[in-house]
């Protein structure tokens, strides 16, 4: 059984299949052809911050793959009375076939997973956010073909986003570009949790400006992720040259894209001019966590199709 709790969790092989079967999955999609190969199969979501993608996307996919779901959250779950997520893990996981997990800190799922009798997708922590740097990756694919040995500018916040996109960049042989204001860069330890890596696959800058330099995508995130709201304030202050805009996107490669997870909120860390114009992608990419989680969904629970 497997889990998917981090990016580094698959191999590059395993990510090659995914995108592949992604492609086929969206094809069907978007020809009405009926794709049920988890009828009967049923998963649990688990949000204890907001979502409306991550929702959307894993709720639509599963009934589309014939399946069913369970929405929990804290606020309406033993989970916000302080049932251990040991627990909750093993009762959940004896009901049904998948869980998916939004939730704080990393050790929260890694303790779900060490008791669950069935494999746990990570909706996002603190730390990291594989399903949508698999939906990145796969959104750049789409548009500009192979990922490998182009560059990737990072714009913003060391977080979540930026850790994942620093084990994608590792396992499948690509650039980031790193630019944060001092104080909220990223901490390669966390980032690869300890594991090896290379070195070479992250650069660090501190001018934003000289990390889009030559850039095939520029992306970014909020100033201020779920979590950290009490810091919003002191966030806007030191955030405010870290905003993309079209300066940027101007010394990137000519026909760079721009990415951002959503939500977005224009005029902090990214200009309307930029989320709204010509080289921007953020509505396929939202699109696009449905089709590769579906292909994620299938393989945890059935392997590889076809
Ligand atoms: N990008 C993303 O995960 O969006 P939600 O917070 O709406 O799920
Ligand atoms: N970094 C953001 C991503 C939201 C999808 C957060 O964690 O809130």
């Amino acid at each position: 059984m497997k889990h998917y709790l981090q990016f580094q969790d698959f191999t590059a092989d395993e990510y090659e299949y995914l995108l592949k079967r992604a492609a086929l999955i969206k094809q069907k999609f978007k020809g009405y052809v009926t794709h049920h190969t988890l009828a009967d199969r049923t998963l649990a979501m688990i949000f204890e911050k907001a979502s409306t993608r991550t929702r959307v996307s894993f709720e639509a996919g599963m009934y589309q793959l014939g399946g069913s779901v369970v929405h929990l959250t804290t606020g309406d779950s033993q989970l916000g009375r302080a049932e251990p997520i040991e627990d909750s893990a093993r009762v959940i996981s004896r009901m049904t076939d998948l869980v998916m997990i939004r939730t704080f800190g990393q050790d929260k799922i890694e303790r779900f997973a060490a008791h669950s009798r069935v494999p746990v997708i990570n909706g996002l922590t603190n730390e990291f956010h594989p399903c949508q740097i698999l939906a990145d990756i796969f959104t750049f694919i789409e548009h500009r073909g192979s990922i490998q040995g182009k560059t990737v500018a990072w714009v913003g916040d060391g977080n979540n986003m930026a850790n994942t996109w620093l084990q994608a960049a590792n396992l499948l042989g690509f650039k980031v570009h790193v630019s944060t204001p001092s104080g909220y860069g990223i901490d390669e330890q966390l980032a690869f949790s300890g594991r090896a890596y290379d070195k070479g696959c992250y650069q660090l800058f501190s001018d934003p400006q000289e990390a889009c330099k030559g850039a095939d995508l520029v992306t970014t995130d909020v100033w201020t992720s779920m979590g950290y709201e009490e810091e919003n304030e002191k966030r806007k202050k030191a955030f405010a040259d870290w905003c993309v805009d079209l300066d940027m996107m101007a010394v990137a490669k000519k026909d760079a894209l721009f990415m951002h997870c959503l939500p977005a909120h224009r005029g902090e860390e990214v200009q309307a001019e930029v989320i709204d114009g010509p080289q921007s992608v953020v509505w396929d990419e939202a699109e696009n966590r449905m089709h590769v989680q579906k292909a994620l969904m299938e393989y945890l629970l059935i392997g590889k199709q076809g």
